[in-house]
């Protein structure tokens, strides 16, 4: 019988509607926060070229195509993509974790590599981010959002009855529901520091130029207090844009 251990990327098979469902929902944190905040630190992109792994349904895509974008690609497992994508996108069904392997990227480069909340789905972070640091062009860079480590370590402490530091520093993999999403689905999830998240861009030959930690704005704020109140105890995500080091 096959489980997440077995083919950890297959929970993603069932969950990629339910996640694009909750993701368009208007008080979505995608919605008011991160997707903002992601589109505001990629810059323009009149006449840039794109590679988003982890796209999604490639949603995100189809606006930056309608923004000027040249051309993207959208790699994602779980292959749950927008019937009829725009000219210029294409849509592929493949692992983020294989990015130097597969067919549809072979000898092409990128403006922008992006990593939307799917980079924690790699088996060897340090490996996608170099292939991805190798698909660069000259002027480009990654943006990539992550969830605040601190996130999980206050969940898990209050689950498991134990304290924050403890899960934070835990290095056992996690099965994990996301009740927003379906609970009916369970994803396995490695946990991570910060230390280990810098480190990674940096054994993978990146520098950090900007990053940011978005929040809510005050609109949102007062129309969606219960959004608030998750933002308050959970803090949110982390947007990084990495540069290559040059002599890396
Ligand atoms: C939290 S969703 C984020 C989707 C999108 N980037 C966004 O910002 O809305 C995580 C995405 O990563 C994809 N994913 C998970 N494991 C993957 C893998 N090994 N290779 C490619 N995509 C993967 C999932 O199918 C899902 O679409």
């Amino acid at each position: 019988m096959a489980s997440d251990d077995a083919q950890p990327d297959q929970p993603w098979v069932a969950l990629a509607g339910d996640y694009e469902q909750a993701r368009a929902r208007e008080d979505s944190l995608d919605r008011l926060v991160e997707w903002p905040a992601q589109r505001e630190l990629l810059g323009d992109v009149a006449g840039r070229s794109l590679l988003d792994a982890g796209c999604g349904n490639g949603g995100k895509l189809v606006e930056l195509i309608e923004q000027g974008a040249s051309t993207a690609v959208g790699i994602d497992i779980s292959d749950n993509f927008l019937t009829d994508p725009p000219a210029g996108l294409e849509l592929v069904r493949g692992d983020l974790s294989e990015l130097d392997a597969l067919p549809a990227l072979a000898g092409r480069t990128f403006d922008r590599v992006l990593f939307l909340q799917s980079f924690g789905y790699a088996e060897d972070p340090v490996r996608t981010l170099r292939a991805a640091r190798s698909m660069l062009t000259d002027d480009g860079f990654i943006l990539l959002a992550r969830t605040q480590p601190i996130r999980y370590a206050v969940e898990r402490a209050e689950q498991n009855g134990t304290s924050l530091g403890a899960e934070y520093f835990s290095t056992e993999p996690f099965r994990y529901r996301h009740t927003g999403w379906n609970d009916q689905v369970q994803l396995t999830k490695k946990p991570y520091t910060m230390a280990d998240l810098l480190n990674t861009f940096g054994a993978a030959g990146l520098w950090i130029e900007t990053v940011v930690e978005p929040q809510l704005p005050e609109d949102a704020r007062r129309r969606y207090p219960h959004k608030q109140a998750w933002m308050d105890k959970y803090l949110g995500i982390l947007i990084f844009k990495l540069r290559p080091i040059p002599s890396a």
